[in-house]
């Protein structure tokens, strides 16, 4: 706590009590680094600023504004979130971190930010750099991946937590985790927590902490056609079950294949009532492969476009949900990151 007022870096956030702020940042500091979600805080606190605004936005709105961070089911927790507090707490975030965890989409770490920074209530935050910090400086040896370990973190955490400067020992041990004891090339020689730092005097800072090692992702193989008519692409809204649910994309074929020759191509087309103009597809057509890495999957997409000579028939709009957009309005939808990527590349 003396290193944090030295060393703290000055973030918006650190200087409101506003719960909806500050339960804002750290929803989508939960998601990317300070650098990056800066402007995401910015923008959203300008467009919303207050938990009512947020929750009477269109969902789509809120998408849009969350483009490009990834992770959707976040943006929607998020906007589910304020429409309970406001429909279940009269717009005013519950004030302790019992209530707050009562927010569905309000998790352990978020409740106790929220608690802390807004309330100082005396609750330690657990993230990753927490749990750096305490497993070096103690040498606690225990897997930080299996939720069992979870308790032996927070209640070392809460004992060291003073209860009358909760909120700034939180920002300092989270801070002293981003800034001072990194991953990689923490900064021991120059060190206040040198000499009783457990994993310094041990030699084993480079081992410490221990996380299992993920499941490797599984690669998955997306065909787009984008089928295209009268200068209009073909979208549709992605459902439920799967990834980027309520995001818009081209008509999909997923296989477990790299490639796709034309003449499948053609045949997927087909069946969705599809008239392609087969004097423009060609086999040395450039089919772009985008490759987008998730949390559990690696996507491999490639991009076939079909120019059709007549629009696809209702039946399948309906069925698919398919339909024409031009490039302005397909330019307000809420789209996968890679999606963008791929019309940009194209226009
Ligand atoms: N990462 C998560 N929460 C943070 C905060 N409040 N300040 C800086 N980095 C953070
Ligand atoms: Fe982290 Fe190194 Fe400091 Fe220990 S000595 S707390 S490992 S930076």
């Amino acid at each position: 706590m003396s290193w944090y007022p030295r060393h703290r870096r000055d973030l918006p956030w650190r200087h409101t009590r506003d719960a909806y702020a500050i339960w804002l940042s750290e929803v989508i500091l939960q998601q990317t680094r300070v650098a990056q979600g800066l402007p995401y805080y910015l923008d959203f606190l300008a467009t919303y600023p207050t938990v009512g605004d947020l929750a009477a936005a269109p969902e789509q709105e809120v998408l849009r504004h969350w483009q490009g961070l990834g992770y959707y089911s976040r943006a929607r927790n998020m906007h589910h979130t304020a429409q309970q507090v406001v429909g279940e707490f009269g717009g005013r975030f519950p004030a302790t971190y019992a209530g707050l965890r009562q927010l569905k989409g309000v998790g352990p770490y978020t409740a106790a930010a929220v608690a802390s920074f807004a309330f100082d209530e005396a609750v330690a935050v657990l993230d990753g750099n927490v749990f750096r910090v305490l497993a070096r400086v103690f040498g606690l040896h225990s897997d930080i991946a299996a939720p069992a370990s979870r308790k032996e973190f927070q209640a070392l955490a809460d004992q060291h937590l003073p209860p009358a400067h909760a909120a700034e020992f939180n920002q300092a041990i989270m801070e002293f985790g981003a800034l001072q004891c990194t991953p990689a090339k923490p900064d021991c020689l120059f060190c206040p927590l040198q000499s009783p730092c457990w994993a310094f005097q041990h030699g084993q800072v480079a081992l410490l902490p221990i996380k299992a090692k993920a499941k490797a992702a599984r690669t998955r193989y997306f065909h787009y056609l984008v089928l295209c008519h009268a200068g209009q692409l073909y979208l549709k809204q992605r459902s439920a079950g799967d990834i980027w649910q309520g995001l818009y994309d081209f008509a999909l074929a997923e296989t477990d294949a790299a490639e796709m020759p034309v003449a499948e191509v053609l045949r997927h087309v087909a069946a969705l009532g599809g008239q392609p103009d087969t004097s423009r597809v060609a086999e040395d057509r450039p089919s772009p492969t985008l490759r987008h890495v998730l949390s559990h999957q690696k996507l491999e997409c490639r991009f076939h476009a079909v120019e059709l000579t007549v629009p696809l028939p209702p039946a399948t709009q309906r069925d698919t949900g398919l339909q024409a957009y031009s490039a302005t309005e397909i330019e307000q939808l809420p789209k996968p990151v890679l999606i963008s990527n791929y019309l940009d590349k194209i226009s």
